[in-house]
This record gives C-alpha cells, structure tokens and sequence, in this order.
C-alpha cells in the first residue's frame, strides 16, 4: 500500500487527479472504475477543467441504489451525469452503470461481470470509503471474494447517506454493487479519504487485520493500492511519519 497524506483534502485531490490524468494520456482506451459521494466531486471537477480526451475510455460505476430511476436525482446515474459525464466526450455506450430498477438483478450482475471482462478489466478504480470501512457498498462482514451482487446497507451507512434522502427513513435499503472480488482485479486501486469521520476506517484498513469487518483492509492484499489522505483522515496512522518520509523521499523515476 502507499500511503500519501496530504496537509488538505485539495493538495490531495490535485495529485490525485494528475494520476488519473497520466493514465487517460497515456492510454486513451483505458478502463476506469468510478465512485460516488462527496469524496471524489473535488476529483471530477479538476477532472474536468482540464479538458483530457475520454473519448476511447470505458467507465464502470461502482453501485447504484436497487429501485432508484436513472433520473433520480439521489441516484448515482445522475450524480455522474451533474458530476462528469456531460462536462466530458465520454460516448454514452462506454459508459456503465448498474440499473437500480433491473427486474432480475442476478442477470444484470452477472452481465455487469461480463463486459467489465469484455472491456479488458479495469486499469484504475477509484474508491472512497464509509466510516464503517465499506468500499464500493461492500459493508462489514462481506465477502472478500464476493463478485457484483445485491446489497443491504447497514443502518450506519443510512444514517451516513440520509442528507442525499432528506433522511435515512427515505434512503433505499439495496444496492447493487462490485463485490470485493471484482475491486481486487482492478490493476491498481486509488482511495481517497478525507476528514476525521474516516479516520478509524483508515486505520483500520491500513494497519489493522485484513479483515472482512473492514473491507478497505482487503487492499492490503492488492499488489497496486494508494491511499490519499488528508491529515484528519490519517490521524490515527501509527506509522504516519514513516508514510510520509517515503513519499517526501521518492526517487524521480517514481514520482507523479
Ligand atoms: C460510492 C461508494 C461508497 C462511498 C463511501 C464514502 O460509489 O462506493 O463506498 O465511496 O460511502 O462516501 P462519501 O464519499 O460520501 O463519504
């Protein structure tokens, strides 16, 4: 893992961006994995302002909610839609994101599978994580091997969520979402945290067990995970100063 913990969640998101930037220059065909929430909006809009060609690249979301219609304006479509895809040349048939309103969900899983296989995997993922240490909605006690599937929210990530709802009553309790084992293929996998709420799930996932009880630890285990921090989500590192000693001390070659 490779841990970078910035003084603000702005410092981080810029090299961040510069990273995914690299990657649409240096492969316009390439496969990206995208997240939803307030993580990576800062992300998506440098993103954007820097008016990179996406026209050859594929995107695989990772969840939406079960029910929700494209159009929703809680649902994660239209988040993307408001986000990045109408700022950007991204064609309509290269992007994917699961149908919360699917009538049989095992199939549309089982599809979703499918083509990110047929696209050729996913070259980036990016990530956020909930307080509980969920990644994509894999919550606590999810299989570390599980593949696109249905999810219940815990009662926590509904609380958590309930501000895009107007409350957790109104929040939908299924998701569809990449299962860990599907996270884990991706050729390299960038999280980004940002705030004290987050801290104990990062510490956890970084230097804790790798457990089912946090998903995030998995990424201990991924030959290519990096960690954008700022200080408050890293406050609870141990090893902190050592993560920063390496980055500061990086040879030219490996730098961003
Ligand atoms: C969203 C997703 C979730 C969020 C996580 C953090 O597509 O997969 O894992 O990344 O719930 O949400 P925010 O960024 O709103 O704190």
């Amino acid at each position: 893992m490779e841990i970078i913990i910035q003084p603000t969640l702005e410092a981080a998101t810029a090299i961040a961006a510069r990273l995914v930037a690299a990657l649409l220059r240096e492969k316009p065909r390439a496969v990206l994995g995208l997240a939803t929430g307030s993580t990576p909006l800062l992300l998506y809009r440098e993103l954007v302002q820097m008016k990179l060609n996406w026209r050859r690249a594929t995107t695989f979301n990772l969840d939406e909610y079960v029910s929700l219609a494209p159009d929703h304006p809680a649902s994660y479509h239209s988040f993307m839609r408001e986000n990045l895809f109408r700022h950007v040349n991204l064609r309509a048939k290269n992007i994917h994101i699961p149908d919360g309103r699917a009538r049989d969900i095992p199939a549309l899983c089982e599809r979703y599978e499918k083509e990110i296989h047929k696209a050729g995997g996913i070259d980036l993922q990016l990530l956020g994580i909930g307080s509980d240490g969920h990644i994509g909605f894999n919550e606590p006690s999810s299989s570390l091997a599980s593949r696109t599937r249905m999810k219940t929210l815990t009662e926590r990530t509904l609380r958590d969520n309930a501000r895009f709802f107007g409350g957790a009553a109104r929040s939908p309790h299924h998701v569809i979402t990449m299962g860990i084992g599907t996270i884990m293929e991706a050729r390299h996998c960038l999280l980004l945290a940002f705030g004290s709420k987050k801290a104990r799930a990062i510490a956890g996932a970084v230097e804790g067990p790798v457990t089912a009880m946090n998903p995030a630890s998995v990424l201990q285990l991924h030959p290519r995970a990096t960690l954008f921090l700022d200080e408050a989500a890293a406050a609870r590192l141990k090893m902190k100063r050592y993560y920063r000693w390496v980055f500061e001390n990086k040879p030219a070659w490996q730098k961003f």
